[in-house]
């Protein structure tokens, strides 16, 4: 019998267990990379078509705020497919925005964004939801001052930015979190800046921003650590592919991972190595996960996914681990709490800063759904072999907390009610679908 089931009451979802998970699915395209794309081909020179670029309302998000700077985007067929043209205007090309830019909950629009936005020959105003408005900026505005730019925050640190454009001069920058919306916001300004920009990372971040500037022509080079671009070369346009969103997938590899019974295949998913650390840290924990049809575009490895139901032994995220599983530690929490040795989490501060408190909000969910777990400054334990129960989850408007839980209540013996589910919507509004579409 088929215990599984879904129905959406307001913005809330009610999720049955499930014994199985079969089929063979897509999901959205790569918001990161989404994100870069929209960014770089408004600010490139001539007609650039991308196609599956992401659903989601963060990446809305980004265009609005371009279009709000006069740079003209439609959705056209090709193929069967929805592609997104976006008419690009040139690095000096934008025009004064009429409105205040909305970046709605997207810390990656406001940080990225506000690097092109120093530069201009006008003023700006970014913000958004209250999620956005308790996040730190400092880190960006640091930098970017020493640069030249002019911006200010709420008490120096939080959105709305007020940003007056400047003519900008390259620095030598080593940011002391680990980012990967830093170091693009850096890179971004450093397209316009007067020499050399150079970013010198702690630890190395997903590096979607150097492979879209190298594939639209800019002065970029790697050395080691750091990232170095040369200011004043243009963007050209280019037809540019999204693959699927790792970290959205990284929801069903582990639905699949803690069921009974499990045979999914995730097709034309993004594997850029600075992401797939997710995928190393699953596979050592157990997981059997095959890799079918690699092949390379716009310089962004993809491939399908297969993963079949695993004995997990559980595991320790830390150090350099952690920053690059970041956004996939809320998931990891849920399988660590049915591995055999559980799941220790460590040097995970920045969860404190993500859309909510994620180590708050990931142990409050857990304790409701009858888990034990030891809360940190940096992190959690989750003792293993740990049985869910079904209860009421809140995902605090934060979607991968919607998305988690759900996947958790999946393992639960009853019918849990995921509360603020359209969080999903952030990033992956078929979320709800695909499971319901997967789950037996
Ligand atoms: C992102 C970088 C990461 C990640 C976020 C997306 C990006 O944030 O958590 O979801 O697209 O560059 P940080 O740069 O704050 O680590």
């Amino acid at each position: 019998m088929a215990l599984f089931m879904t129905q959406t009451v307001s913005s809330a979802e009610r999720i049955g267990s499930a014994r199985a998970i079969y089929g063979a699915i897509a999901v959205p395209g790569d918001k990161s990379i989404s994100h870069r794309y929209a960014m770089l081909t408004s600010i490139a020179e001539g007609e650039s078509r991308i196609l599956n670029y992401s659903t989601g309302a963060d990446c809305r998000s980004t265009l609005s705020c371009m279009t709000a700077m006069g740079v003209g985007h439609r959705f056209a067929e090709r193929g069967g497919r929805e592609e997104l043209v976006v008419r690009g205007r040139g690095l000096r090309g934008l025009e004064p925005p009429l409105r205040y830019l909305d970046a709605g909950n997207s810390g990656s629009t406001i940080r990225m964004l506000s690097g092109i936005l120093a530069s201009q020959k006008f003023s700006s105003e970014i913000g958004g939801d209250e999620s956005l408005s308790k996040r730190p900026m400092g880190r960006i505005m640091v930098p970017l001052k020493e640069m030249g730019a002019h911006i200010r925050a709420t008490n120096e640190q939080f959105p709305p930015l007020t940003i007056e454009g400047q003519p900008l001069e390259g620095i030598d920058y080593a940011p002391p979190v680990a980012s990967a919306q830093v170091k693009s916001c850096l890179l971004l300004a450093g397209l316009y800046a007067n020499g050399e920009t150079i970013v010198r990372e702690p630890v190395r971040t997903r590096d979607h921003t150097e492979i879209a500037l190298r594939e639209l022509g800019a002065d970029l080079e790697r050395e080691g650590s750091a990232v170095k671009v040369r200011g004043g070369k243009p963007l050209k346009a280019a037809n540019l592919i999204v693959p699927g969103d790792l970290s959205s997938a990284a929801f069903f590899l582990v639905a699949a991972l803690m069921a009974k019974e499990a045979d999914l295949a995730i097709a034309n998913v993004g594997l850029n190595p600075t992401r797939t650390a997710l995928l190393d840290f699953l596979v050592g924990a157990g997981a059997q996960i095959k890799i079918l049809n690699l092949e390379q575009v716009n310089g962004e490895l993809i491939g399908t996914l297969q993963v079949r139901t695993s004995r997990i032994r559980g595991g320790a995220i830390e150090g350099a681990m952690t920053a690059a599983l970041i956004d996939e530690i809320p998931v990891l929490a849920i399988l660590g709490a049915v591995s055999e040795l559980g799941l220790s989490v460590k040097d995970a501060g920045e969860l404190r800063v993500k859309e909510t408190d994620r180590i708050a909000t990931v142990a409050e969910n857990l304790n409701r759904m009858g888990i034990r777990v030891t809360v940190r400054a940096d992190g959690f334990e989750i003792p293993g072999k740990q049985q869910f129960q079904a209860a009421e989850i809140d995902s605090f408007g934060d979607h991968r907390i919607a998305m988690a839980f759900s996947v958790a209540a999946l393992a639960a013996g009853g019918e849990s009610v995921i509360h603020n589910a359209a969080a999903a919507s952030v990033s992956y509004p078929e979320f709800y679908a695909t499971l319901r579409e997967i789950a037996q």
